[in-house]
Formats: C-alpha cells, structure tokens, sequence
C-alpha cells in the first residue's frame, strides 16, 4: 500500500498503538521527555538553573554551541555511545556523567553534580537525547575541535585583533556583558584546567566558530566564500595568545578525579 491510503493506515495504527500503551509506559515516556528538556534548559543557562554547581557566568552553550548541536564547537550529537571512554586527562576510563563533571569543575569553574540526583539525570537526558543510536553508534562527525596546524601566536599582534574583533561583544576588559555575552578572562571566566584553556584549543574554537557573525578563514574550514571580518589561523592563534596573557581562576586541585 502507498500513498494517502498508506498514511492513513499508519496514523491509524499509530493511535492504536498510543491507546495500547499502558498508563505508567507513557507517562515514563513523558517524565523522560520532560527530563530532557529540562536537561537542555540547564546545557542552555547553566548559571542560572544550575547556581550551585557553577562558579563562572558561562553557559555550557556558551562553548558547546547552539545547545550543544554545532559541528567542532565540542558538540554533544553522536557522543553518549562513545562512553565510557578512555581520557587522557584523567589516565583511566571515564562515564559520560564524570566528562560532565570535568567541564563543571573546569569550564564552569564550579563543582560536579550530585552523581544521582535530578540535574545528572536531565543532563543526561539531553545528552542521550542528542545520539538517536545508543548501541555504539557512529559518533559525531565534527567531534570536538578543528585541527589547526601548531603556530605561534603573537600577542600584540592578538591584542589589536581582539580590539578590532572581538572587544565589541566580549569588552575591552574581557569581562562579557550579562548573560549573552560570555567572558573571556577574569574572575567570571572558565579555569585554568579548562578544555578551552590552552592557546592552541581556544585558536581552534575561535577560528572555526568567533565572530559568530562571520566565522571561519578558508583555510581552517575550506570554505570558498569568506567575509572580511574572519580570521585566518595565524590571527586566531595571535588573539588566543593574548588573552592568555590575561588572568583567570585556578583549577581546584581538590576536585583531582576529575
Ligand atoms: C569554556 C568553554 C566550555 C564550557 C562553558 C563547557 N564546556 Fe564542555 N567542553 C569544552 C571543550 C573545549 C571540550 C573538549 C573538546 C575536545 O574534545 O577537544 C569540552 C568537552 C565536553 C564534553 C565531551 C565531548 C566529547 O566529544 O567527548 C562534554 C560531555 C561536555 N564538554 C559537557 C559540558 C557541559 C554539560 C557543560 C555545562 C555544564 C560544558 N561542557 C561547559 C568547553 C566547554
Ligand atoms: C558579535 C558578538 C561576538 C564577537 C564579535 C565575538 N564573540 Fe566570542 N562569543 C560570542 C557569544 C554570544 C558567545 C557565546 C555563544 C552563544 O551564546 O551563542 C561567544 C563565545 C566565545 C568563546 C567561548 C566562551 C567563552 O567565553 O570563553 C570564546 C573563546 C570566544 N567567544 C572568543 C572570541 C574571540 C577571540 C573573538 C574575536 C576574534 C570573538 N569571540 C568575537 C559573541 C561574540
């Protein structure tokens, strides 16, 4: 059967097979939902549905961009089969729930979360809601960062890139402006132990996807068409370097199994 008639068909079983759902499988089926959506109002604005847990004014959207759906700005598509995963940082195999962690301590500046409570198992939620494979799937093409080639940034020539580039929204003292735009440094910012602290990183985060308005040098994404304001790689290692030349928190050491 095709056509209008098939789609009929279909919707009818599908009511059917809603009706047959038995009261408390739907409504863990909505309590799922719900969870996630939570989950990603907590991924969206961390500082303020997550307060206990954070010390700086990021989001995790703030890096993870577009709730966490943009290709290399570390996105959470594909990556909930991948754990648990051997890290590097940690020298042992880590859950998805401690990767979490990693970036509350670090990026956030703040403290895990309560491995079993609410906020864990909506983060989680999100998360899984974002990787519609869950046996060992393909992982997320776009996984991460960019690979950018090592350079040497220059950090006066960064810091005039930054004055023309990038002090419009992030403020000439680095401090951001409310909620929509995130610091780069100081008190409010991510630590020191942070996947985005490190000249070479933040230069692939920021010539892939800063200014957000015109992002990416040709060489860094391959593309053909490029607006003036974008960055090349060696700008974006220059920027980088300065604002590494800035003050930021410190990793807390008592957070070491993270
Ligand atoms: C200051 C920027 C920043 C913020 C804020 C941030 N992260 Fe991250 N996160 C990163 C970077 C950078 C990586 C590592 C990317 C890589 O693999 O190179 C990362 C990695 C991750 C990963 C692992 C991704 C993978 O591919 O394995 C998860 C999960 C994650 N972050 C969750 C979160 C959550 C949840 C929040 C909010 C509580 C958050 N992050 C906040 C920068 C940030
Ligand atoms: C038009 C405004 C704008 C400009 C210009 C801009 N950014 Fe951003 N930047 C943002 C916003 C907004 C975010 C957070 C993402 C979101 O909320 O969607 C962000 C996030 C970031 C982050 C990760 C979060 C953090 O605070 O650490 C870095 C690093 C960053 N920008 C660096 C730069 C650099 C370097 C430049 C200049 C080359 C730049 N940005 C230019 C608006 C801007």
């Amino acid at each position: 059967m095709t056509g209008p008639a098939a789609l009929v068909r279909a919707q009818s079983q599908t009511a059917i097979t809603n009706a047959e759902i038995p009261h408390s499988a739907a409504s863990a089926r909505q309590s799922a939902e719900d969870l996630s959506a939570l989950g990603k109002r907590i991924f969206h604005d961390t500082p303020n549905e997550a307060k206990l847990y954070v010390g700086a004014r990021l989001a995790c959207n703030s890096c993870h961009l577009n709730d966490g759906t943009t290709p290399y700005a570390a996105p959470m598509i594909g990556i909930a089969p991948l754990f648990p995963e051997f890290s590097q940082r940690a020298k042992r195999m880590i859950s998805l729930k401690d990767r979490i962690d990693e970036c509350f301590i670090r990026s956030e500046n703040g403290r895990p979360l309560p491995e079993n409570g609410k906020d864990m198992a909506a983060m989680i939620a999100y998360i899984e809601s974002l990787s519609p494979q869950k046996d060992g799937g393909t992982g997320s093409s776009g996984r991460g960062l960019i690979k950018l080639p090592a350079l040497n940034g220059n950090p006066q020539r960064g810091e005039a890139i930054y004055a023309t580039k990038c002090a419009a929204c992030h403020g000439a003292d680095g401090a951001g402006v409310g909620s929509t735009m995130p610091p780069l440094w100081g008190p409010e910012s991510f630590n020191d132990g942070a996947g985005m602290y490190g000249i070479e990183n933040m230069a692939a985060f920021v010539v892939k996807n800063m200014p957000p308005t015109s992002p990416g040098s040709p060489e860094a994404v391959g593309l053909a068409r490029v607006l003036p304001s974008s960055l090349t790689p060696q700008q974006a290692f220059d920027v980088s370097s300065y604002i590494h030349t800035k003050p930021r928190p410190k990793y807390n050491p008592r957070f070491n199994k993270y």
